[in-house]
């Protein structure tokens, strides 16, 4: 449920009135997430070896917790003078929590054992960050005065973590169980079986340990780079039913709550591939070895319901949690519609075609599960052929599938690739690890508001809520694992916990900044890049000017513009860069005795068209917008391997009409643009081009097919031209057996380069 309807005046009614979301109003006490109300005071509450905590057992998970956190002999039966007590408030919703520190008092106030533990996770946070060092032994600490009233926003936060493509230890497992509870997260979604791998134990079916949880090799590099090849080294594993019940029981004694995610019908293959007779053709197939989307999928058959349903009891034994995630996503209808089996039942049924199919299979699983008592939540595909009664959709390819079902009166829960997505690259830095592709940074993630613009406020309280997706194609390791996820879930924790007027996201890089000290003693191995720069290229009456800006304070820019290296010797950045002519700036950041992060460097090439007016009639998707119709006459050039930049635009299916208008008659010498063409994502380039000077007759530009990242159209110039005109008619329908096979191609381009 959506706090914003549920609680309405309850508590906290008056905190917020008059409270605007400016960096200074709101007061640097360093918790994550922002909680709800702060209120600092005179003084400090001291703990020693003294103190005591004292609590009963309507607190006895958080008290705990409390207790093994602090580690300093510390003992309930103390009740000395200064004294961490629980006091329960049976008017406060389950979530939400009080916490008061006096001089002589801790006092945590909560209606439940989960809002205590919540409490004691922003007590923690203002404790040392030493404290988190198993070794830390200080005697005595003094804790700031301060009142904290607080619940979350969101019912459902979420991280996400796929273990088919890699697999993580039982110990990594818990690590980030721990860093959810941190973060008052409360649900983590464990996606345990893929084409790649099977990853839990089914009693029933030995086969999926033997077979289904190893793959022969597994594909090196990026899926994109072609010819595809691989390790040669056989890669697998599971969790055993025992693992699996030590990690519920951890997490449960976190507040955590595991949701399993068993995928059906598709991403099956490694199923299919341990017990053949579960696909449509009966014929053997293997564990994938690459990525992507497989054909080999579950056939609608009594087999394969019976298989099913024997898989879920034993997931069901080990998970008690109220939802089982059941997939659904990238399904391809491929087999169904060659099935002889597939078309008698669609026949049978009086189903429409395999869309309304696969809702007769989610729909079958559905009831299984609703009469265990179980609800399903399923990917947003499961709304194709119709929504099965009771489902939660999971919205991931953007936000229509949310609308659709809120609309649909069914409870969503919000994990749009274009926000939500950890896999994606965090920064626009080429020496980032290799990554599936995608643009994500922290500011995106951190700014992202999980209610759909399109709903009303009946609608929004079907949003339970959203979440991390962490895809572990590229994260081979749990310290990859880690730099993909953090800094985002930090951002991800505010996204879901703190009201919308309490966020603020200079405000949040402080935190965060001081985070970093707490997340070093956790052994994280979190990315940095708030010591990046930035730049923009800002054009006005004065002419062209390069912008450069960076998020923390206190701290100095130098650059230089002959592409060398800078240091602590190179020029002040103090205002906006005046560009005459092409430039290559390379900038970093210092303190006064070093340099800081990674250094910037940036070719603007001031061509022809840069400042000119340009226009694009097609739609921009709101995804991939990079700076907008002006960035591609802005100088600079977009990632050589990379579309998810600020450089790519990129346009889902549809034809594009480009116009760039001079200011004056213009003599062309050549025209350069480029295409990307990352196959795997379902990015072409066009087949051909149509360029128009002025109002002549279109010249068409044949492009050649080929399967390079990128494809550069050169083409040569023409006199007097004031306006300049490009078609791009869109690729058409990836044909049968690539990626996305089906749907229209997407189109991405960058610079358009006037010489
Ligand atoms: C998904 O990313 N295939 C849900
Ligand atoms: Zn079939």
């Amino acid at each position: 449920m959506h706090y914003k309807n549920i609680l309405g005046a309850l508590v906290f009614m008056s905190m917020l009135l008059n409270c605007k979301n400016d960096e200074n109003s709101i007061p640097l006490i360093n918790i994550i997430p922002q909680p709800l109300e702060i209120n600092s005071s005179d003084g400090y509450f001291e703990l020693n070896e003294f103190t005591g905590i004292i609590y009963d057992d309507d607190f006895k998970v958080s008290g705990d917790f409390l207790k093994s956190y602090l580690r300093t002999g510390l003992n309930k039966e103390l009740n000395g003078p200064h004294k961490i007590q629980f006091i329960q408030d049976l008017n406060l919703s389950p979530e939400a929590y009080v916490l008061n520190i006096k001089k002589k008092s801790i006092d945590i106030t909560a209606q439940s054992d989960q809002g205590a533990f919540y409490a004691i996770q922003s007590l923690r946070q203002l404790l040392p960050a030493a404290f988190e060092n198993k070794t830390f032994s200080n005697t005595t600490t003094q804790i700031p005065c301060v009142l904290i009233k607080d619940q979350p926003e969101f019912s459902y936060r979420g991280m996400h973590l796929d273990v088919g493509r890699h697999l993580f230890s039982v110990d990594f497992i818990k690590k980030y169980i721990d860093a959810l509870a941190m973060l008052k997260m409360n649900t983590f979604h464990w996606h345990l079986t893929e084409d790649q791998g099977w990853r839990i134990e089914i009693k029933k079916y030995p086969k999926l340990q033997e077979i289904a949880a190893y793959r022969q090799e597994t594909l090196i590099g990026h899926y994109n780079d072609q010819p595809h090849q691989f390790d040669n080294q056989k890669y697998g594993g599971f969790y055993t039913q025992e693992e699996i019940k030590d990690i519920v029981q951890y997490a449960n004694s976190r507040f955590i709550t595991i949701i399993p995610e068993i995928e059906l019908p598709g991403h099956s293959q490694a199923a299919i591939a341990a017990y053949p007779s579960l696909g449509c053709t009966n014929e053997p197939v293997k564990v994938a070895t690459k990525w992507g989307v497989f054909e080999d999928i579950y056939c609608p058959k009594e087999e394969t319901f019976a298989f099913l349903e024997d898989v879920l009891d034993e997931v069901l034994t080990l998970f008690p949690s109220r939802y089982i995630h059941i997939g659904g996503d990238e399904a391809p209808k491929t087999r169904w519609k060659n099935c002889d089996h597939c078309n008698e039942l669609i026949l049978r049924e009086g189903l429409k075609d395999e869309n309304e199919l696969q809702s007769y299979f989610i729909s079958r699983i559905e009831n299984y599960l609703n009469s265990k008592g179980r609800q399903i939540i399923g990917w947003d595909e499961i709304l194709e052929g119709g929504l099965a009664p009771n489902a939660t959709v999971m919205s991931w390819r953007g936000v229509t599938g949310a609308v659709e079902a809120a609309k649909q009166q069914h409870h969503v829960i919000m994990t749009p690739t274009s926000h939500c997505y950890f896999d994606y690259y965090q920064s626009e830095n080429e020496q980032e690890p290799l990554a599936i592709g995608g643009y994500l940074p922290l500011e995106k993630v951190y700014n992202f508001n999980p209610i759909p613009d399109e709903l009303n406020d009946d609608e929004t309280k079907f949003v339970l809520g959203a979440q991390g997706n962490v895809w572990t194609e590229y994260m081979q390791t749990s310290e990859q694992v880690e730099y993909m996820v953090f800094p985002r879930i930090l951002a991800m924790s505010e996204t879901v916990w703190s009201k919308k007027e309490r966020k603020n996201y200079a405000n949040f890089i402080k935190r965060l900044e001081n985070f970093h000290e707490r997340l070093d003693f956790l052994d994280i191995n979190y990315a940095n890049h708030l010591y990046e720069i930035q730049g923009e290229l800002n054009s006005n009456n004065e002419g062209l000017s390069y912008h450069l800006k960076t998020l923390t304070e206190g701290k100095t820019i130098r650059f230089t513009l002959d592409n060398s290296e800078p240091l602590l010797s190179s020029k002040i950045y103090t205002n906006s860069i005046l560009l005459k002519e092409s430039v290559h700036v390379k900038a970093a950041l210092f303190n006064s005795s070093n340099k800081l992060g990674e250094t910037f460097s940036q070719y603007i090439n001031l061509h022809k068209a840069v400042g000119q007016k340009i226009a694009i009639d097609t739609e921009l998707n709101e995804s991939y917008a990079g700076s907008g119709a002006q960035g591609l006459i802005n100088g600079i050039s977009g990632s050589n391997s990379r579309y998810g930049d600020k450089e790519w635009l990129g346009f889902s299916g549809k034809d594009i009409e480009i116009t760039i208008d001079f200011n004056e008659k213009i003599q062309i010498n050549s025209i350069k643009t480029r295409f990307y063409n990352g196959r795997g994502q379902w990015i072409y380039a066009p087949k051909h081009i149509f360029i128009t000077f002025n109002n002549e007759e279109p010249v068409k530009v044949t492009i050649l097919d080929s399967e390079d990242l990128v494809v550069p159209v050169n083409f040569q110039g023409h006199d007097d031209v004031k306006r300049l005109s490009f078609t791009i008619p869109n690729y058409g329908v990836i044909s049968d057996g690539k990626q996305g096979a089906g749907n229209k191609a997407w189109t991405f381009i960058d610079e358009i380069i006037i010489n």
